[in-house]
């Protein structure tokens, strides 16, 4: 069995496999401009996350009913436990279907009727992070939260995707703000492509709790010793990285120089359906290429639950979990 581990980085819409999206195409009566599996998985080579990003969105159209995000979400766990999930804080985009005329309501009760049974049906416990699109204005923003807000319950925190460079942190200034007074966690997409100065204004500015990616800090060492003295968690994702070329090969990944400057890194799939696997194949293939020590493996794995929106109870049970697991 995989080592236990949370998963913290993980897009919903990113777990859609091309199997489901043209079996909900079907079901929905919507034409994707591909014929079959084979077809889809051709389209997923990327130049950057834009081309990325533009397939994401164009997939998505096949979701339209509370049951297709409720079967989306439970492929994901199915899978999850597979990989030794024990513990997922998953992000969904509403703007991206609240666009497009899906109710923020349709989507939120869709992913909920398969999360709330996750405990007893996967033994995985679950978290929603409500993302942001970075590249919509502010006010879209601050809207889709008053959305959220009969719903808090069930909302963990928000975050901030999609096109990073041109649209930084310091644009949801308001929106974070408002979102902290309403009691919910924060954390953000910062240094995926965007510079490190974006990481700081993350920190400074929006009072983010984790830093999503931030692989970039790495260029910045004065970053660096503050988000180690701070122990600010990076979610980092090995395979999304290679896959829209922020890293060239698995080989040059900076996990172990984030490890070996004692940053709170830990390993994550992010849309797992394009890049070519789930969490404990980024963590097995990325400790293997990278010779990381069995001790290396689980920290990161101890980071994972460190950095989660946990009690100190489950926290401790899930830890124990990973000095058990052999
Ligand atoms: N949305 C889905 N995946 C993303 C990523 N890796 N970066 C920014 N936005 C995203
Ligand atoms: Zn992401």
């Amino acid at each position: 069995m995989p080592i236990p581990k949370a998963e913290l980085h993980l897009h919903i819409e990113g777990t859609l496999e091309p199997e489901l999206a043209l079996r909900l195409a079907e079901r929905n009566g919507v034409t994707l401009p591909y014929a079959d599996v084979a077809g889809l998985r051709a389209a997923y080579r990327f130049d950057d996350l834009q081309s990325f990003l533009d397939l994401y969105y164009r997939l998505m159209d096949v979701l339209r009913t509370e049951q297709d995000f409720t079967d989306l979400a439970d492929a994901y766990l199915a899978r999850a436990r597979e990989q030794g999930v024990r513990h997922a804080e998953i992000f969904f985009d509403p703007q991206a279907h609240t666009a497009r005329g899906v109710a923020f309501d349709t989507v939120l009760a869709g992913l909920s009727a398969a999360l709330d049974s996750s405990e007893e049906r996967y033994g995985i416990t679950t978290g929603l992070i409500l993302c942001f699109l970075r590249d919509r204005p502010e006010e879209e923003a601050l809207a889709t939260l008053e959305e959220a807000k009969p719903h808090l319950d069930r909302i963990t925190a928000v975050g901030l995707d999609s096109a990073e460079v041109g649209n930084p942190p310091s644009k949801f200034a308001r929106a974070y703000e408002r979102a902290s007074e309403l009691g919910l966690h924060l954390v953000a997409h910062a240094g995926e492509e965007g510079p490190p100065e974006y990481v700081r204004e993350a920190l400074d500015v929006l009072h983010v709790e984790r830093i999503d990616h931030g692989i970039r800090s790495l260029e910045d060492p004065e970053l660096v010793a503050r988000l180690v003295a701070e122990r600010i968690p990076l979610t980092v994702c090995p395979f999304s990285n290679v896959r829209l070329r922020c890293v060239d090969t698995l080989a040059d990944h900076p996990l172990r120089r984030m490890l070996d400057a004692g940053l709170l890194a830990t390993v994550n799939s992010d849309d797992p359906a394009y890049f070519g696997g789930y969490v404990d194949e980024n963590l097995t293939d990325t400790a293997a290429v990278l010779g990381l020590t069995d001790d290396q493996v689980r920290t990161l794995a101890r980071n994972s639950f460190e950095a989660a929106f946990l009690d100190d109870a489950t926290r401790a049970r899930y830890l124990a979990e990973v000095d058990a697991h052999r």
